[in-house]
């Protein structure tokens, strides 16, 4: 038996009755019926049943099968066989024949597993039993073990196939992959960077890139035309479902191009891998202008697998008497709702009244929400009675409101808030009554947003400063004439996410620096950060433009996972942490000392240095908590007790490994999410280790999801 003769299991059919075959893998499964042992054998290519019997094994062979179990890794060679008719098990592929063993070789012992892999019944009829709910930090600890079972190996596989697809075809269209650095400079993504400290340079620091934009555009300069590249990119942001701190992008620029360019290319690069998922995508994709689409859903990623778009109503109540309407309209505010068709059984008034006017909308930051049922041609709800016979006609006519329908409307004084809550609840009330057909991929581009955004004191810019204004004639000290101006950028917006996102770039350096200018950056900072980037432009820059699709999203959205983090051979978890190597983690003294980083510039100690000298004190700093001189002696000897209790516990457990915990986790320091004010934050004494305060608590980061 050598490597060279495998044969594979999922392979293997009635073709190869009679045939000795070779094979290696794990025991996916077991059934032990005495004499005889079942065992299903899995490699990657798929799972065969094969039979240790004393008829066709010797008696080693038995004894060596007994001691198998679940996750060994095996060699077994043995002769191809058709099962007995009536044993056969149409849930494997390969469930119309066995392997009866001859030879069995054990490679490597699998100790107790953390949790069940095995995803395939070996009796007929019985559903996989694999507990669907095993806590994701174990799967991620065990992460060799999750990534072993079938449907993690088919992701890898699809993911690797979909970015083949994207190599294939860019290399078709003239493309160059070339890569970029990984050790560089900042370069503005709108989140923070993650900085490596150099020995070469003391107390100076690399950043991982947040994308290879200049990179790509410096590529641009030196006339490669047309670049890309499936890159690594580093983001230290905020944590939501689909992100995560390292993440792949596919990165491309072209030289000599327009919107329309990318636009093609895109489209049947997108369609290309949706169909490596076997999804049809209709092309050409529907665009919409960023004002359209936060004016229709609120949002600038809107969702078109179903309508239930906003109408706006402000114009009907222009002369309105109803007060809450009149004083908003007095601000500026404006008006608008959306018509949720046909729904009117499903949504009680209780429900519409006391948990969407009262809890859900108010959550979403408006003040509240009206809603009106359309019965016997006309309208019916709590506050109907305050809108005059016109105003509420008009509605109607507005809505295109029959029988059954209900009208949600907002309205503020805030046109952003009015669109942000009303989106936010046309998503809410689409999933709670399962409007949004599943299945289907609706694609859309959205251009033209705002080039900045408002933050105090001036403006940052919505994408990257790199950005094409749609016009050049602005004054950078002009606020009101900043935020006005519109960018040559584009996002690819698929089922209300956002997969990718580029721009027409700026070519020229005195652009570029009134953008800077803009931005509120000196020209020192200008020349610190990005002076290398400036004098490129000077050296005959041509007209380019770029996007960047994310890869684990798109994957993801293929393939039809729940998070990212299933696409990824590696991801961290929700926390931005790995379970696995347990990074990120602290390091010597001496690793600091030779980056010269135990002190920061010699001033300062850092936070928590001085309170880690005592044990009291460094248990105040970590808990955020304030000791008073008074309550040390008490606390002191309530640690000393536990302490001698830990070691207790610690002796009476001798060489046991600790067990995992699969119960699931819940508050229980603050049941029913209630938060509730300390006394002692009045006194702002317990504040004193905090490192963030918001009102009378604690400020932590919160994590979504
Ligand atoms: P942008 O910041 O829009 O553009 O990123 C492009 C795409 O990358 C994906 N993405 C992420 N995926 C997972 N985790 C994250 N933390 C994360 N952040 C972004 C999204 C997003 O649409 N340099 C520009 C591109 C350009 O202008 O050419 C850029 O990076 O799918």
């Amino acid at each position: 038996m050598t490597f060279k003769d495998r044969s594979f299991c999922g392979t293997l059919g009635e073709p190869d009755e009679g045939r000795r075959v070779f094979l290696a893998g794990w025991v996916d499964a077991l059934r032990d019926h005495g004499e005889v042992i079942f065992i299903h054998l899995r490699d990657r290519s798929g799972i065969v049943q094969v039979v240790f019997s004393p008829e066709t094994a010797d008696q080693e062979v038995c004894r060596k099968a007994g001691l198998l179990r679940s996750e060994f890794c095996v060699r077994v060679s043995g002769s191809l066989v058709r099962r007995a008719q009536g044993t056969e098990n149409p849930g494997i592929p390969t469930g119309n024949v066995e392997v009866m063993a001859a030879d069995l070789d054990i490679l490597g012992r699998a100790g107790a597993l953390p949790f069940q892999i095995s995803e395939k019944s070996m009796v007929a009829g019985l559903a996989g039993n694999r507990e669907e709910s095993v806590a994701e930090d174990l799967r991620l600890q065990y992460r060799y073990l999750d990534l072993r079972r079938p449907t993690m190996q088919e992701h890898l596989i699809n993911r690797h196939r979909i970015v083949k697809a994207v190599r294939d075809y860019l290399d078709e269209q003239g493309f160059i992959e070339v890569e970029t650095p990984i050790l560089t400079k900042s370069t503005p993504e709108g989140a923070r960077d993650y900085l490596v400290p150099s020995r070469h340079y003391p107390k100076n620091f690399y950043a991982l890139p947040q994308s290879p934009q200049l990179f790509k555009q410096l590529l641009m300069v030196a006339g490669l035309e047309r670049y890309f590249q499936i890159a690594r990119c580093f983001r230290d942001e905020d944590l939501r479902p689909n992100r995560q701190p390292e993440f792949t992008q596919l990165d491309l620029e072209a030289s000599f191009i327009d919107e329309e360019f990318i636009y093609r290319l895109f489209e049947e690069l997108t369609a290309r891998i949706f169909s490596v998922g076997g999804v049809d995508l209709p092309r050409p994709f529907p665009r919409m202008t960023w004002l359209d689409a936060m004016n229709s859903t609120g949002s600038d990623r809107p969702d078109l697998r179903f309508s239930m778009f906003f109408r706006d109503a402000t114009g009907i109540f222009s002369e309105t008497r109803y007060g809450i309407f009149r004083q908003i309209l007095d601000r500026g505010g404006c008006i608008k709702g959306i018509n949720v068709k046909g729904q009117s059984a499903r949504l009680s008034k209780n429900v519409l009244q006391n948990e969407y006017a009262k809890e859900i909308v108010p959550g979403f930051g408006a003040k509240g929400m009206t809603w009106m049922r359309a019965v016997n041609g006309g309208l019916e709800s709590n506050i109907v009675q305050f809108f005059s016979k016109r105003e509420q006609d008009e509605i109607v006519r507005l809505y295109e409101a029959e029988e059954g329908d209900v009208i949600l409307i907002i309205a503020d004084p805030s046109w952003k808030l009015v669109c942000s809550a009303l989106g936010q609840l046309r998503l809410h009330v689409a999933g709670r009554l399962g409007l949004i057909p599943g299945n289907i991929f609706s694609p859309l581009w959205v251009t033209d947003f705002p080039l900045f955004e408002p933050v105090e004191g001036g403006v940052t810019s919505s994408h990257h400063p790199f950005t094409m204004p749609d016009r050049t004639d602005f004054d950078p000290g002009d606020i009101e004439e900043l935020l006005s101006l519109r960018s040559r950028a584009y996002d690819l917006v698929v089922n209300g996410e956002e997969l990718g996102g580029g721009s027409i770039r700026i070519n020229d350096t005195a652009l570029q620096n009134r953008i800077f200018k803009a931005l509120g950056l000196s020209e020192n900072e200008v020349e610190e950060k990005f002076g290398f980037f400036l004098r490129a432009l000077e050296f005959g820059a041509p007209p380019h433009g770029g996007i960047a699709l994310g890869i684990d999203r798109v994957v993801s959205m293929i393939l039809g996972t729940s998070s990212i983090r299933e696409v990824i051979a590696f991801p961290k978890n929700r926390s931005a942490f790995c379970p696995l190597t347990r990074a990120p983690s602290t390091v010597s003294a001496g690793q600091l000392a030779e980056l010269e980083l135990l002190d920061l510039g010699g001033a300062a100690l850092l936070p928590g240095t001085k309170e880690q000298e005592d044990f009291l004190d460094s248990l105040s700093w970590v808990s955020r908590i304030r000791i008073n001189g008074g309550e040390r002696a008490a606390i002191s000897e309530a640690v000393e007790a536990a302490k001698s209790c830990a070691a207790k516990i610690n002796a009476a457990a001798g060489e046991e490994e600790p067990m995992f915990s699969v119960a699931p986790a819940s508050n229980r320091t603050r049941p029913g999410n209630e938060a509730r004010e300390s006394r002692f934050a009045k006194e702002q004494d317990i504040f004193r280790n905090a490192p963030e305060v918001k009102g009378g608590f604690f400020k932590t980061a919160s994590i979504l999801e």
